[in-house]
């Protein structure tokens, strides 16, 4: 399998594509810095025995996207799946009053990811066979008062990945949307934990479970899917009031 993993910095993706490597895999770990996805890509071979490569991949330079997903899939001998995992939270208070700070994060968490999934499926479909993994958020289920940016790009991003699904099925490609509660990692550091919060590597287990299962939604860990049950069904008059 020839795998491009994009957001290669965040540890669920260093997790998740050690998985598949340790299956023999063959890694494309892009991130946007080049000495970090090139340390990320000799560790994963390391580690695995498996071939990893490296590159450079930035989700807001759109312009750079088609010879980026051209110079991977050259490189890696073809394309079998995608693992995206980029994301960021940027400054959450900011975004709620500065439109270029809401519209850097909607580009970095939503439109980076339609224009490489789109270009990343259209050779999927032709080739007849492949998946694709997004990583979402319990973020973008249900717009919260302190990050409805953020989470509106991810649910964006769910909708998105629905479509594509649907559309994909019947070209033999498979694509799954992973609802992620907390995880122990950069993007939560400094927060209050909660004893909702897993290991980066737990998550990854989840993940990978999921994917073998060829599950099309599923919430990582499990039990954020009867908690954001019993969330989306808060009534509105109720739930602007609330602090979650
Ligand atoms: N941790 C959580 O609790 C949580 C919850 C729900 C969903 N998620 C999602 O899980 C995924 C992984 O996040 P994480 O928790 O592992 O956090 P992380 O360690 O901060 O990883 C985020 C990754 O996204 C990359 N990234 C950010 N902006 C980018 C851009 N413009 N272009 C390319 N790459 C970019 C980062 O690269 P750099 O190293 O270059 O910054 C990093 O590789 C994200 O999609 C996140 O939204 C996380």
């Amino acid at each position: 399998m020839k795998i491009l993993l994009l957001g290669a910095t965040s540890p669920i993706a260093r997790a998740l594509a050690m998985r598949f490597a340790e299956r023999g895999a063959r890694i494309h770990a892009a991130a946007r810095d080049a000495a970090e996805a090139s340390k990320i890509a000799a560790d994963i071979a390391t580690r695995s025995g498996a071939d990893a490569l490296w590159g450079t991949f930035d989700a807001a330079d759109f312009a750079s996207h088609r010879d980026f997903l051209e110079r991977a899939i050259r490189e890696l001998g073809g394309l079998d799946g995608v693992l995206l995992c980029f994301g960021t939270l940027g400054d959450e208070a900011r975004a709620l009053i500065d439109p270029g700070e809401a519209l850097s994060l909607v580009n970095q968490n939503y439109a980076g990811a339609v224009s490489i999934l789109t270009l990343a499926a259209r050779h999927l479909e032709q080739q007849g066979r492949g998946f694709i993994v997004v990583l979402g958020s319990v973020a973008g289920v249900r717009g919260r008062a302190r990050n409805y940016v953020y989470g509106s790009a991810k649910g964006a991003l769910h909708l998105f990945t629905q479509g594509l699904r649907a559309r994909l099925s019947r070209r033999g490609v498979h694509v799954m949307t992973v609802i992620l509660g907390t995880v122990d990692t950069r993007m939560t550091w400094g927060r209050e934990g909660t004893l909702l919060t897993v290991a980066p590597e737990r998550a990854a287990a989840s993940i990978f479970r999921a994917w073998e299962k060829k599950r099309d939604v599923v919430y990582v860990p499990w039990f954020w899917r009867p908690i954001m049950g019993v969330i989306r069904i808060i009534p509105e008059r109720l739930f602007k009031r609330t602090n979650f």
